[in-house]
């Protein structure tokens, strides 16, 4: 059956706008991994975050205890968030940068050359979302090497105000042993008005009741 996009009564700029909406939310639904793929409901902060009112924070970092929904609700508010960036001045289909933190440490890690890839560098420095998940489960490099590279990254998208969105099992003041004295310094100001704790019993344990 035919899509039916050309309602008379529709504008045809929303229309289109519309159309690439769907789109844009539908590529990057299939990018969710399966477990995290049901809609659920979000943390109110987490759903201000992602509909990108001028109240909103720019970037969100959502911790609390393991298996609370952390996970699932920032795929949840990236899939939301993707969807809110066809409002207002349309700028193309936003890019976004999806890593857990220790494949993240990984790809920073220097290469035989001793550098990291120029094109990674770039895509997690423009990217129009960064998405770093469980941030305190990564291991770094004792020469400080990779928290020196995360630090080029936060502070590039920090003077650009390019959001962040992390997960963490510990509050943004007890991770500077991962991301360093700098990276922790600046996610002060980064994550300003946009920490929230997510509270509550394992779901994965059956935790529901309490
Ligand atoms: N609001 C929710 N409703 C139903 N299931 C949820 C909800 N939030 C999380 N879950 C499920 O609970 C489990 C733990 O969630 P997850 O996001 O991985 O926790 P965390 O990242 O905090 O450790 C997963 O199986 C997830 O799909
Ligand atoms: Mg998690």
């Amino acid at each position: 059956m035919p899509a039916t996009s050309d309602d008379e009564n529709e504008n045809p700029m929303e229309s289109w706008l519309d159309e690439r909406r769907t789109q844009a939310v539908t590529d990057f639904a299939q990018t969710i991994p399966v477990l995290y793929r049901p809609e659920i409901e979000l943390h109110p902060k987490v759903a201000e975050w992602a509909d990108c009112t001028s109240e909103s924070p720019t970037s969100l970092f959502l911790w609390g205890p393991l298996g609370v929904g952390k996970t699932h609700n920032a795929w949840q508010g990236v899939r939301r968030w993707v969807g809110r960036q066809f409002a207002g001045n349309y700028r193309g289909t936003p890019v976004v940068q999806a890593w857990r933190s220790t494949a993240l440490f990984d790809a920073l890690r220097p290469d035989d050359g001793g550098g990291t890839p120029k094109r990674l560098m770039k895509q997690l420095q423009t990217a129009d979302l960064l998405y770093i998940d469980d941030a305190a489960a990564a291991r770094v490099s004792p020469t400080g090497w990779t928290q020196e590279r995360l630090y080029e990254i936060f502070d590039e998208r920090y003077i650009n105000r390019l959001p962040i969105l992390t997960t963490c099992d510990v509050k943004p003041d007890a991770i500077s042993h991962i991301f360093g004295e700098r990276v922790t310094s600046r996610s002060a100001e980064i994550f300003r008005g946009g920490v929230v704790y997510l509270g509550g019993a394992d779901l994965r344990r059956g935790g529901a009741s309490s």
